[in-house]
């Protein structure tokens, strides 16, 4: 799986190939605003871990699919932004 870094017009984005299509999102993981492709950063069956409390998105709608592991909750509507 590739992932590629950039300046999207809203910040800091990723974008990344799966199954030939191609997902972009700002790299920014809604949990605490940590930039979600640091060090330790992984792809797990279709989904993105975040590195830093292990929330886990799905890669081809942004949402969140496992909650961290953190006793800071997720704010309301937690998932990725898409980005352009
Ligand atoms: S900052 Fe990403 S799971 Fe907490």
């Amino acid at each position: 799986m590739e992932i590629e870094r950039f300046l999207s017009t809203t910040g800091p984005a990723f974008r990344i190939k799966v199954d030939g299509q191609t997902y972009s999102y700002l790299d920014y993981c809604p949990h605490k605003g940590r930039v979600i492709t640091s060090e330790g950063f992984l792809i797990v069956d279709g989904r993105i871990r975040c590195p830093f409390h292990g929330a886990e998105f799905d890669i081809k709608s942004g949402e969140l699919k496992v909650l961290p592991v953190s006793k800071t909750p997720c704010p309301p509507n937690c998932r990725l932004i898409p980005a352009v």
